[in-house]
């Protein structure tokens, strides 16, 4: 993690604990969160599934309504994300749910896919990149 250093290690170990937490009974494909942010909070989330199978939540998703619920608007420096044995990449929902607190603060987050060994660093803009966002409104 050459970006972040130990704050990388930290954020990809909330990220692994949050998915102890994870509500996965139907795809038992757990998955855990972590948001950092310029403050140095770390705010984290699990995937919760429902027995109404299309409305499962990710964990992306929970730790960002988390965070704006909180109050949070921006500030948004790293993502850790914590799936499979190998690096789990955010879906195209959650990118774009991401998308829209970082450019809140004008950040363009690290994104850390954390395997169970390798940890994958990629920008959001280039997991999302000509993103649709709040800008777009104003025309
Ligand atoms: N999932 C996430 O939590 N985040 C993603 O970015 C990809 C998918 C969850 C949704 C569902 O509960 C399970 O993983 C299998 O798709």
């Amino acid at each position: 993690m050459a970006d972040l250093g130990g704050d990388g290690e930290r954020l990809v170990s909330a990220a692994r604990a949050a998915r102890e937490t994870a509500y996965a009974p139907y795809s038992r494909f757990p998955v855990g969160a972590a948001l950092r942010f310029a403050d140095g909070a770390i705010v984290t989330g699990c995937n919760v599934e429902n027995a109404s199978y299309g409305l499962a939540l990710c964990a992306e998703a929970v730790a960002v309504a988390k965070a704006m619920g909180e109050g949070r608007r921006g500030g948004l420096v790293a993502v850790a994300i914590s799936g499979g044995a190998t690096p789990t990449a955010p879906c195209g929902r959650c990118r774009q749910v991401l998308h829209e607190l970082a450019t809140l603060g004008g950040t363009d987050p690290l994104v850390l896919c954390a395997g169970d060994v390798e940890v994958r660093e990629v920008r959001l803009s280039a997991l999302l990149p000509a993103a649709f966002g709040p800008a777009d409104l104003d025309r």
